[in-house]
């Protein structure tokens, strides 16, 4: 399985913050938006990650994470010359997922909760074996802004609509999508909605109607944030440095997830660590050096 993350778009609903500045790159707490999803793929031992950027700020993602070789990673970067939804992600992918399944996440999603990346690992295992879709629910009091799943007495999935003015449901489709490789096909053939945009639900749609979408509920020991408001994004940080102070563990810290991983050594992570050392992430990295 292959991951590909999406941080290209406009941003225009963190305007001002974000006319000069892709979102992906401000602070949730102390680390840039990007890291958090990119530290779930990490998570999920996928290390072949291509990030989906606009034109203005390739070089700028590059700066940041270059071949992705310094995490033990092999990253890579496409072009999106313009928002035309998240589905087009797919497309521009095409080549570089060959013929694998897909992992898919939007770049202004955080996730944090017990047993995540079990139940993370069990999508992929699902779409390794059976093929399909396998996306996220989680209920939320303002549906009417995301995807929404619709679902039967029996809790068979019924609809899904993207930003309905009248939810059939209160489940929010999550940024997380697991593909198999039809997804690209299916991205193909979706039309513009009426803003103008190649959506991703659409794309799961297409697999409802084939009968292979299943759809897995978040419970209440999950946090989801998509920080792409100024709300969201507040909330979000805020979120990130209760727990981390609570717990003494950093949420979202790649160079962590790579020496654990075992995709770097020791003197790897020191060096990583260096440049950051006059800050608590970068001491965080020299106690875990130190620590075993
Ligand atoms: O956050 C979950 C929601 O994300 C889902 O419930 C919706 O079904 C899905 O359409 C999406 O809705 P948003 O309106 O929140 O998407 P947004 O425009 O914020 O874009 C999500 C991410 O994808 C963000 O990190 C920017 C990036 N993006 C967006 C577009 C439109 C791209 O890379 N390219 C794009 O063309």
């Amino acid at each position: 399985m292959k991951a590909i993350i999406l941080a290209g778009g406009s941003g225009t609903r963190l305007y001002p913050v974000t006319m000069t500045v892709n979102k992906h790159f401000l602070p949730i707490y102390n680390k840039p938006m990007i890291y958090y999803p990119l530290s779930l793929v990490m998570l999920l031992g996928i290390k072949n990650v291509l990030f989906i950027v606009n034109p203005t700020d390739l070089e700028t993602f590059k700066r940041l994470f270059r071949d992705g070789s310094h995490l033990g990673m092999n990253i890579k970067y496409r072009i999106q010359e313009k928002p035309n939804g998240l589905a087009e992600g797919l497309i521009l992918a095409e080549d570089f997922i060959g013929n694998d399944n897909i992992c898919y996440l939007l770049g202004d999603n955080i996730f944090y909760g017990h047993d995540l990346v079990k139940i993370m690992a069990e999508a992929k295992k699902e779409i390794e074996e059976k093929g399909g879709a396998y996306v996220f629910g989680y209920y939320v009091k303002d549906p009417e802004r995301f995807g929404v799943v619709e679902f039967d007495e029996k809790g068979n999935v019924k609809s899904i609509e993207e930003k309905p003015k009248k939810p059939k449901s209160n489940y929010a489709v999550v940024g997380m999508y697991f593909y198999d490789n039809e997804a690209i096909e299916i991205a193909k053939r979706v039309k513009p909605s009426d803003r103008g945009e190649l959506e991703i639900t659409s794309v799961n749609e297409e697999y409802l109607r084939r009968g292979k979408l299943k759809v897995k509920l978040l419970g209440r020991g999950f946090a989801w944030f998509d920080a792409g408001t100024h709300d969201s994004f507040l909330e979000a940080g805020e979120f990130v440095a209760t727990i981390e102070k609570k717990t003494g563990l950093m949420i979202g810290c790649i160079e962590e997830i790579a020496y654990r991983n075992g995709w770097i050594d020791r003197e790897q992570l020191l060096e990583l660590a260096k440049p950051l050392a006059k800050t608590d992430y970068g001491k965080y990295l020299l106690e875990l050096a130190n620590s075993e």
